[in-house]
C-alpha cells in the first residue's frame, strides 16, 4: 500500500463524456501518461455512454473529495452552477473538448468547435464545388460543441448559392440513433446529395443507412473524427472526409496547464488544439504522422 509521503503531490480529476468511446479513451490516455513525467495523479472517469447528469454528479463527487484541480467537458449551461462550485471551494478548473466560456473555469483546451464547423463547411463545398443538397446528423441540439459545429457550418454555406441545409437531426451521440435518422430523413427528403455528422459516430451510422438504402456511391459524406472504423469507412470510400481533432493532446496538455495554474504561472484563456481534414488522399499520410504519437 503506498504511504501518504509516496503519494503524488497532486490528484487531478478528468471527467468525460463516455468511457465506452474511442475519442474519450484518447483523452483519458493522454491524461494518464502525464504521471510518468510529473508529479501527479489523474483520475480518469466519465459515464459510460453519454449522461449529462451522471457527469454532473461525477463532478460533484471530485469536488467534494477535494482533489487539486478538475478537468471537464462542459457540456451545457447546466454545468455552469457546479464549475462555479468547484472555483468557490479553491479548486480550478479546466474545461476540455468543449467549453464553457461564461463559466469561472481557468482556461480551456481543446479544438475551436465553430471554427471546426467552418472547415467541414468548406471542405464540403470545396469537394462537391458548391453543389449540394445538405441534411445535417448533430450529437445533440443542447450541447455547445455541437450547436459550434453545425452554426460554423451553416455560416459558411449560407453564402453558397448552389448549397442549401434541408434537414437537420440528433443522433444522441449513439450510431444506432445516427443510422435511424439518416435512414429517415434520406427517404423523406431524396434530393439530399450530401451529409455532415459532427459527432464521432454519426459517421458510421450515416455509412449503414445509405448502405442499405444503396445510396454510397451517390452520396457525399464528411464527419467528424477519425476513430479507427471511420478512417477504414474513408479507405472504403463509404465517407468522404473527416474532420480530425486531437484527443490524445487535449488531455496530455490539460495536466500540464493545470500545474501550471497551481504553480501560480500565467495561462491563456483558450488552448485551441488542432483540427484538420482526412480524405482518401492523404490518410497513408495521416495515418504515419499520427502512429508517432500515441
Ligand atoms: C466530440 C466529443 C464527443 C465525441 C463522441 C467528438 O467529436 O468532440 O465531445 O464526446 O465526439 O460523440
Amino acid at each position: 500500500m503506498p504511504t501518504e509521503s509516496s503519494l503524488p503531490t497532486y490528484h487531478f480529476a478528468l471527467i468525460g463524456e463516455e468511457m465506452d468511446h474511442d475519442y474519450w479513451r484518447l483523452v483519458g490516455e493522454g491524461a494518464k501518461d502525464t504521471e510518468a513525467q510529473y508529479d501527479v495523479l489523474v483520475e480518469y472517469g466519465g459515464p459510460r455512454r453519454s449522461n449529462p447528469e451522471e457527469q454532473l454528479k461525477l463532478l460533484d463527487i471530485a469536488i467534494k473529495s477535494k482533489v487539486d484541480g478538475i478537468m471537464v467537458q462542459a457540456l451545457n449551461d447546466d454545468f455552469l452552477p457546479m464549475i462555479e462550485k468547484a472555483v468557490n471551494q479553491g479548486i480550478p478548473v479546466i474545461t476540455i473538448d468543449t467549453d464553457a466560456p461564461e463559466s469561472p473555469r481557468s482556461a480551456y483546451i481543446g479544438t475551436d468547435n465553430y471554427a471546426a464547423g467552418q472547415l467541414a463547411g468548406r471542405t464540403l463545398v470545396e469537394d462537391t464545388e458548391g453543389e449540394a443538397t445538405v441534411g445535417i446528423i448533430t450529437g445533440s441540439f443542447d450541447n455547445a460543441h455541437h450547436r459550434l459545429r453545425v452554426e460554423g457550418f451553416q455560416d459558411v454555406v449560407e453564402g453558397e448559392e448552389g448549397i442549401e441545409i434541408v434537414a437537420i437531426e440528433e443522433s444522441n451521440i449513439t450510431r444506432v440513433v445516427a443510422e435511424e435518422k439518416a435512414y429517415t430523413m434520406l427517404n423523406e427528403k431524396p434530393d439530399i446529395t450530401a451529409l455532415y455528422g459532427t459527432s464521432a459516430l454519426d459517421g458510421i451510422g450515416m455509412a449503414a443507412a445509405a448502405e442499405s438504402l444503396e445510396m454510397v456511391e451517390d452520396l457525399y459524406m464528411i464527419n467528424f473524427d477519425t476513430l479507427e472504423e471511420n478512417l477504414q469507412l474513408v479507405e472504403q470510400e463509404k465517407i468522404d472526409a473527416l474532420i480530425d481533432q486531437k484527443p490524445y493532446e487535449m488531455g496530455y496538455r490539460s495536466v500540464e496547464l493545470m500545474l501550471d495554474i497551481l504553480k501560480g504561472q500565467p495561462v491563456q484563456d483558450v488552448y485551441h488544439t488542432e483540427a484538420s481534414i482526412v480524405h482518401k488522399e492523404n490518410i497513408d499520410q495521416y495515418k504515419a504522422q499520427a502512429s508517432e504519437v500515441p
